[in-house]
């Protein structure tokens, strides 16, 4: 894959705010612009990238291989990421898993025919007090139901995205209220 100007420019501003003999710190956001900008991380990518920050290119392979957040195959324009863990599993995730299975037409790591989404299950994403909850690219949506769902996907499907959740604070009981 060729390496973009925008890229170069972006990455030299990026490494601007780590110490010379830091360079290698800067290597998990130059990565994670490289994807936001080329959509996913080749190994072409990863070469530029390992003699950009002096990293080494086994420990270029080691941060693409270990953080999910990093994509090693093209994926489709929206990534849904649903989150699989305890909390969402037990209020409904489940059920909405194999709902936009059946909706979509395809299994986790797959992508629909027309390049417009693709499913991945994720451990948890730190939304557990809104769950179940999901990652559309970087946008997040809590408390899920099936026709919440179906409005997401209808909605990225038309080019009408709904606009993510926003954490909201927790109701309930606090400490000293009565
Ligand atoms: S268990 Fe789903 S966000 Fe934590």
């Amino acid at each position: 894959m060729q390496i973009p100007d925008s890229l170069k420019t972006k990455a030299e501003e990026i490494i601007f705010r780590y110490p010379e003999e830091h360079r290698v710190s800067a290597l998990v956001p130059v990565l994670f612009e490289a994807q936001r900008q080329l959509g996913w991380i080749d190994n072409d990518v990863e070469k530029w990238a390992a003699e950009f920050t002096g990293a080494s290119s086994t420990k270029v392979r080691e941060v693409t291989t270990f953080y999910s957040m990093l994509r090693r195959q093209p994926v489709g324009k929206y990534l849904i990421q649903f989150c699989q863990n305890i909390s969402c599993s037990l209020t409904g995730g489940l059920e909405l898993q194999q709902h936009v299975q059946q909706k979509l037409g395809i299994g986790p790591g797959e992508t629909t025919e027309d390049g417009l989404f693709t499913l991945k299950y994720v451990e948890c994403l730190g939304g557990c007090s809104w769950a179940p909850m999901m990652l559309v690219n970087e946008n997040q949506y809590f408390q899920l139901t099936i026709e919440k769902l179906d409005r997401i996907l209808d909605g990225f499907k038309s080019g009408n995205p709904v606009p993510p959740d926003e954490p909201t604070p927790l109701l309930g009981n606090i400490a000293g209220e009565s």
